[in-house]
């Protein structure tokens, strides 16, 4: 199949599209001073049934604004976001309900959100008890059907979260944002707390997950090098914006964006021997109260020029991929 089949095909898949999400925060800063925070500015994408999109970027970026946004935890402060066929920003709570068991998501910390007096397969169960009218006895087949896939032995449906290693948390959390089948599944940061020798065990489940359930997964993180085998597209953040999208290959292989070159200069190599350009970024990600004028990115771009303090560049498809530099 050509290359512009496969984007076809994918794009009548659609499971979840945003277009040009945004959201702003109001927050005191003190003595009754009122500021605003743009946390997201302007995100639209197109998520494919059974496909990865990886969201990336610096702490601050507006990763989890969007991934609470996309889960409808929060309204998006404007913009759309489509879940089968239906735009549910402006959705009324009733309408909201239905479209919620479609969207799960995986925390960083699964025993945040694990309640320590619950036993594991009630905590996998209860997204049924709420959501279905199924009873106890489906429920725990279900439970079992769904810790079964994930890894888990039945015998660990009675014990309870402390009794479980931090791998084996996130695999009870993924079992349990899985259990009502949603269509996607919104992972903010979901191995970051996770030792680097479980890491790699938990990023291969949910590839198997996603071939077996077929679900689509929105898989935000900090670190390029741990969606880089499982991400179909990647997205990359920069103070609220998408400053380049593409797919994976493109990506990884000939990134445009100042940013994402620095953010892959920093990833490791499979091959050590292999040369790679080193870039260090200068200075920390500035102010969200106060962002750069021009492109935000450039006090901290190797590249910029004049036009860059003045004018910002809109982020358009140029060289395959969608990119926001004056640069390329
Ligand atoms: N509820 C909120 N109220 C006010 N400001 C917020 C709120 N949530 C996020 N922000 C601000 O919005 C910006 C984006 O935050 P967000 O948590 O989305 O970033 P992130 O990319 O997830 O970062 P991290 O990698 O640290 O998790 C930050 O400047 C943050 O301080
Ligand atoms: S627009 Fe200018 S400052 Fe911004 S990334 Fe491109 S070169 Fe750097
Ligand atoms: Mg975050």
């Amino acid at each position: 199949m050509t290359e512009l089949l496969v984007t076809e095909v994918k794009a009548r898949d659609a499971v979840m599209e945003a277009i040009d999400l945004a959201q702003t925060y109001e927050v005191s800063r003190g003595l009754g001073r009122k500021a605003s925070v743009k946390a997201v500015t302007g995100i639209s994408f197109r998520l494919a049934a059974r496909s990865t999109l990886a969201v990336v970027g610096e702490s601050g970026s507006g990763k989890s604004t969007l991934a609470r946004m996309l889960t409808m935890i929060e309204r998006p402060g404007s913009g759309a976001l489509v879940i089968d066929g239906a735009d549910v920003a402006d959705a009324s709570t009733a309408t909201l309900r239905r479209y919620r068991g479609e969207v799960q998501m995986v925390f960083q910390n699964p025993y945040g959100s694990l309640n320590p007096r619950q036993t594991i397969g009630k905590a996998i169960e209860e997204p049924l008890l709420v959501n279905t009218n199924l009873n106890a006895a489906e429920r725990r087949a279900r439970a079992l059907d769904m810790m079964a896939r994930v890894g888990l032995r039945p015998e660990h449906h009675g014990r309870y979260p402390h009794m479980f290693s931090g791998g084996q948390r996130q695999r009870i959390a993924i079992a349990r944002a899985l259990v009502l089948r949603p269509k996607i599944l919104v992972l903010d940061e979901p191995v970051s707390a996770l030792d680097v020798s479980v890491r790699a065990q938990v990023l291969n489940l949910l590839v198997e997950l996603q071939e077996q359930l077929g679900v689509a997964y929105v898989f935000v993180s900090h670190d390029l090098g741990v969606v880089r085998h499982m991400a179909d597209e990647v997205m990359v953040m920069y103070l609220g914006r998408a400053v380049e999208h593409g797919t994976r290959d493109i990506i990884f292989d000939n990134p445009k964006h100042p940013y994402t070159r620095a953010l892959l200069s920093a990833t490791p190599v499979a091959n050590p021997g292999a040369k790679r350009e080193r870039i260090v970024l200068e200075g920390e990600l500035p102010s969200p109260f106060n962002p750069p004028q021009g492109c935000v990115f450039h006090p901290r771009c190797p590249l910029a020029f004049g036009r860059c303090k003045v004018e910002s560049p809109p982020l358009e498809e140029k060289a395959g991929r969608l990119v926001a530099c004056w640069a390329v």
